[in-house]
């Protein structure tokens, strides 16, 4: 049985990923930047009373995340899988245009909270003598460029180098670090704007073909993932759910696909 935290996981593939963990029978602290977790989710995981503890924690400050670990650690007695999956997206607009309030967003979320998180959680496990840290991936870790897309992109590229080094670093320690590459998936990271808005990418025709040919749920995305995080224990590892290979099958076979997103 193992203790897993995860920042961002009041919805989306954060929450998805912390119920897949509480039904293998783990204990899971949740997390988000409200004060609680919203009705729903409470609803949802009425079957793991006591298996869980949700605490307040905004990963842009990095006191909030030290007291994510301590409670956890307060809570669980250790932390033995750390993921740092709060992220947000910038208006989908060119790079130049984009306000101050949004760039820093962005960067300090996916990049500076990320780093935080890690080295927090890196610090921690250390202490204790084993544990492993995960990041989640997105558009540009692989460098790919897409236009309107490119400061989101410019902090997932950094992630992805900065495990890669988290993970070269913690070689020796008993401390592992890898990376979790979810393809699309239909969250309100895609469906709405940084602002909470519809956003104006799903109705672009282009963009739906796409995305019904690649995306999948983030309760999919999340099964796949959590029996192969509980049976890691490889360092610098990259678990991907939409790999080459099954984009290139997704499109040969798009014409028989019935579940049609959005
Ligand atoms: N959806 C996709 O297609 C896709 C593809 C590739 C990678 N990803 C990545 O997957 C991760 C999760 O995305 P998602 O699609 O599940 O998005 P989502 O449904 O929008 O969920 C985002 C989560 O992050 C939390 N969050 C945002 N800012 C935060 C902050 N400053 N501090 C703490 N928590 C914060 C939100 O919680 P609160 O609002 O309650 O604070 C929420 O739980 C992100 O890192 C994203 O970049 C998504």
């Amino acid at each position: 049985m193992k203790n897993v935290v995860i920042t961002g996981s009041t919805r989306g593939i954060g929450f998805s990923m912390a119920r897949e963990f509480l039904k293998e029978g783990c204990n899971v602290t949740l997390s988000g930047r409200s004060a609680s977790m919203p009705e729903a989710n409470l609803r949802e995981l009425s079957a793991f009373e006591g298996k869980y503890v949700y605490i307040q924690c905004n990963v842009q400050e990095k006191e909030s995340l030290k007291r994510l670990w301590d409670a956890s650690l307060e809570r669980w007695g250790s932390v033995n899988i750390w993921i740092n999956n709060a992220g947000q997206n910038a208006p989908h607009i060119y790079s130049w245009e984009t306000g101050e309030t949004y760039t820093e967003n962005v960067i300090k979320t996916n990049i500076t909270g990320m780093i935080y998180g890690s080295q927090i959680a890196a610090s921690g496990m250390i202490k204790q003598g084993h544990g492993a840290i995960y990041s989640m991936e997105g558009l540009g870790s692989n460098n790919m460029i897409q236009i309107k897309t490119i400061l989101y992109g410019t902090t997932k590229c950094a992630l992805t180098y900065f495990m890669k080094g988290l993970a070269a670093e913690l070689d020796g320690t008993g401390v592992i670090a890898g990376r979790l590459s979810p393809g699309m998936m239909l969250t309100d990271f895609i469906t709405k704007t940084p602002d909470g808005e519809r956003s104006e990418v799903i109705s672009d025709e282009k963009f739906r073909k796409i995305f019904n040919i690649l995306a999948d749920r983030p309760e999919t995305v999340a099964k796949y993932f959590v029996p192969k995080i509980l049976a890691n224990t490889r360092n610098n590892v990259q678990i991907a759910w939409l790999t080459n290979r099954k984009a290139a099958w997704r499109f040969i076979s798009s014409g028989f696909r019935k579940d049609r997103l959005i």
